[in-house]
Order: C-alpha cells, then structure tokens, then sequence
C-alpha cells in the first residue's frame, strides 16, 4: 500500500474522551471511529489488524479440528425461551421486534441457536465428538461502555461449541480448547493466563478465564509469579490425544491464578510470599464445560452404542477478537504509539522515503517496495512529501515493527536504514539485504 493512495484519517491531538492508552492509540492512529456509545466503525487500518486477529484464531481452530460456520446476529426469542435465559438475560439483551410483532434479539452469545441446528440435524452417537464455532458480531447493551473496543455494546467474538457423549469427552473438549487458546494468544504476542473463573449467566461448573495483564485491565487478579514463565511456544500437541490436552491443562492451571471473583486468600497464601502477586488483567477469552445444561430443556440428544437417548455433554468457548486489539496495545505501546507483535501487524514493514521526488530516492523505495512484495510482504510506503520527522511520527505511531528509511545520502554509498520499533535500534545495509532480513523475521525469505 502507498500511504498517498490509503485512507489512514491520523489524529494529531489526542482525544478527550479517551481514558486509556489503548483507546486514545486507535483513534489517534485513525483505526475506529466511533458511531454511537461503544459501537464502532473499524477504519482501515484497524480493519487490518482485525481480519488478522480473525485469521489467527481460524488457523488455530482448523488446528484443533473445529469446524467453522456462521450465524446470523438476529436470532428469534422462542429458543431462549426454550432455555429459560430470555427472562434471566436481563437489560444486556437488546431486545426487537419485527414487522410481524415477533420477538427477535440481538444476539449476546448463540449456546441456544448452535444447539437448536446440533438437534436439528444430529441423531447418533457416531458424529460425536463435534466441535462447531463462528466468528460473529454480538450485542450486549453494557451499562458502561468504555475503553473502546475493550467493552463496546457491539464487539466481535469468536464462539465455540463442543457436542460429546460423554462428561469425559466434553472435558477433553474442554481442555483442548485450552491448548488452542494458549497456542492462538502466543501467536499474536501475547501471554494471557488461565485463571480460574465464575460462569455467570452462561452457567456451569468448570471454567477459566484467560487474562493479559495491564494496569488497565478491569479484573483484579491473584497468581503465583512462577506462571508468568510458563510458554506454550512451538510444541506438537496430538488434539485427540486426551492424555497431552491434560497434561497442558495441568501445566497451565496448577499454580494458584485467580480473578477477584473466585479469590480464596486462604488458598493463595500457601504461596510462598515471595511469588504471590496482586494485578490487573483484561480477559480476552474464557472456556466453558456446563454438561446437559442446554440440551437436556432444548432436547438435544443423541442415541448411543445401546439405542439409548442421551442428552450430549456441551461446552463453550469465547474469544473476544475485537477486545483483543485493545489488550495488544495495552500490553505493547511507548510514549510514541503502538509497538504491533509481528503476528497481527497491519503491515509487516513501513517504507520512509526521506525525499520523495528524488529520481534516485524514488526508485529506490520503489524495488524496495517490489521486492517485499514478491515475498508476499505488504509494506506501507510513505510516498507522500510530508517532511521527514512527520514521516517517523507516523509510523511510530501506528507501529509498524519494521522500518527501512531511504534517502540520497545513504543511497549514494549503497545503504538503506533498517529500523525496529520495539528498540528503536538502526541498521544500515544494502537494500536487498534489508528485504532479506525482513523477509527472514517473518519467515518468508
Ligand atoms: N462488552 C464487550 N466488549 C468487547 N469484548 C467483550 C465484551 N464482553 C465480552 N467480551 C469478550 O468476549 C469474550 C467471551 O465472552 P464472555 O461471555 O465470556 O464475556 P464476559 O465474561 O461477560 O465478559 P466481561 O466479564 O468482560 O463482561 C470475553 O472473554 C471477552 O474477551
Ligand atoms: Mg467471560
């Protein structure tokens, strides 16, 4: 993309009504605009960053063996009046109705749609265990909308169903989810911790939440500091192996973390003072396991090996892919903008060119620009004539990892400036090997 042709609205001052820096980033670097109290309008950029986001989680969820699909935003009140949650709900569904005076709801979350189209079409224990998800929007009216896209009315959410025979089954489900949730965080640069959790109006017995911690986060948390250096990192797990799922879980969740809702200070003070922590943290998923729950009212029941009908073991399992682009930030920014890990950045690398309109500056940025392309890069060229330390602002702010600066001077002795972000260390070296180390950080040389 050259920065010339793209719509990237920056804002030099910061905005009032931003209360964090997560918040006051994206709107500085023209990624959302607000539309009406914590609806938002994903502008380019942000846009990018989303779809990313969205990417990594299929990938890792086509990795676990779970099977995409989509449902509508729109669902009709007679399933949760099946479930007996359309009363239970409360102020947080938005609530319409259509032409034909029909009960219709902006969907919150979909365990009674995903369980209406299981019963529908699933009658034997043979297409067990199934695993169904979406990445949809959802709307819950909050009574506080801030932050942004942390907590808006309208936010994205990947979502995801388990169907089992068995509890057995329904908890390896469980714990497989958590293998993928480590692996889809770390992916985006992110260490977000399983903590033990309450289950709120979804309902059920075993629950973790996964949170990034950040002094803006809204949850109070409790942990032993022995967990921070736990990493998934790059290890092959065997998704149907029930033993490794467990072993992970185990791994992960042995060590006392919990948030303010389940604390138990008697508990976290068997932890050696020394390694007990108190933070905050931002949750940016959370796995379910609530066993017949949902489909024994609705009747979502399977024969088994006997003839027998069972009501099917369920779980589900929520990503909050917008809140995501916020929790990144918060985790990763400087006084000059945001710092992107390289696995969701909007671009993989920024292009300055120090003096637009200079034959040889120009063809310079120009093969630059070509070569990372060729590799299957998407640079953002800054070829417009804005002066060189506007150029530097705005790409600090908008925080492309990689930067390569061309000018005459340098070009006259062969070299271009290769810039990293996070260190704001320099490097000067030819132009192809530039594209070369480039191309090596993201694995594509
Ligand atoms: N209002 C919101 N805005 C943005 N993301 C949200 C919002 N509510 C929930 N999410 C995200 O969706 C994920 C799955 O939804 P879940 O039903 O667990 O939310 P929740 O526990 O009600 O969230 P919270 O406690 O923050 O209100 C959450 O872990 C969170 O990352
Ligand atoms: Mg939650």
């Amino acid at each position: 993309m050259r920065l010339s042709r793209y719509f990237l609205p920056v804002l030099k001052e910061t905005p009032s009504e931003a209360q964090i820096v997560s918040h006051r980033l994206m709107l500085r670097a023209g990624m959302i605009k607000q539309a009406s109290a914590g609806i938002y309008s994903w502008l380019p950029l942000g846009y990018r960053v989303l779809r990313k986001i969205e990417t990594i989680v299929h990938e890792e969820q086509a990795r676990a063996g779970h099977i995409p699909l989509l449902m509508p935003t729109l669902q009709p009140a007679d399933l949760w009046q099946e479930s007996g949650r359309y009363d239970a709900y409360g102020p947080e569904m938005l609530r319409i109705r259509d032409r034909h005076d029909r009960d219709m709801l902006y969907g919150p979350t979909n365990e009674e749609m995903i369980t209406d189209i299981f019963r529908s079409h699933v009658s034997s224990y043979k297409d067990l265990p199934l695993t169904l998800y979406h990445i949809q929007w959802k709307f819950r009216d909050e009574v506080r909308p801030r932050f942004g896209v942390m907590r808006g009315r309208e936010f994205l959410m990947k979502d995801g169903y388990n169907f089992d025979l068995t509890k057995e089954d329904a908890l390896h489900a469980y714990n497989r989810h958590l293998v993928s949730y480590l692996r889809t965080y770390e992916r985006m640069g992110l260490q977000a911790i399983p903590m033990r959790a309450d289950s709120g109006p979804i309902g059920g017995d075993d629950t973790h939440e996964f949170l990034v911690l950040a002094e803006t986060g809204e949850s109070e948390v409790f942990y032993d500091s022995e967990i921070t250096d736990l990493k998934f990192g790059d290890r092959e797990i065997d998704y149907d192996s029930h033993a490794q799922c467990r072993a992970v879980l185990e791994e992960f969740t042995s060590r006392y973390a919990r948030t303010d809702e389940t604390h138990d200070e008697a508990l976290f003070n068997e932890v050696p003072e020394a390694r007990r922590r108190t933070a905050r943290g931002i949750e940016v998923g959370q796995i379910f396991y609530f066993g017949t729950k949902y489909s024994e009212p609705m009747g979502a029941v399977v024969q088994d090996a006997d003839g027998a009908s069972v009501p099917v073991h369920m779980g589900s399992h929520g990503i909050g892919v917008s809140r995501l682009l916020g929790a990144i930030i918060e985790a990763s920014h400087d006084e000059r903008g945001i710092i992107w890990p390289e696995g969701v950045t909007p671009f993989h690398c920024g292009i300055v060119n120090l003096k637009t309109g200079d034959a040889q500056a120009d063809a310079a940025c120009e093969q630059l620009y070509a070569a990372l392309r060729k590799h299957g890069l998407d640079p953002l060229y800054d070829d417009t004539d804005d002066r060189a330390g506007a150029k530097f602002a705005t790409m600090d702010l908008i925080g492309l990892p990689w930067r390569i600066t061309v000018g005459p001077r340098g070009l006259k002795n062969g070299v271009v400036e290769l810039t990293s972000r996070r260190t704001g260390e320099s490097e000067e070296m030819s132009p192809e090997a530039a594209v070369a180390r480039v191309a090596a950080i993201y694995g594509v040389a």
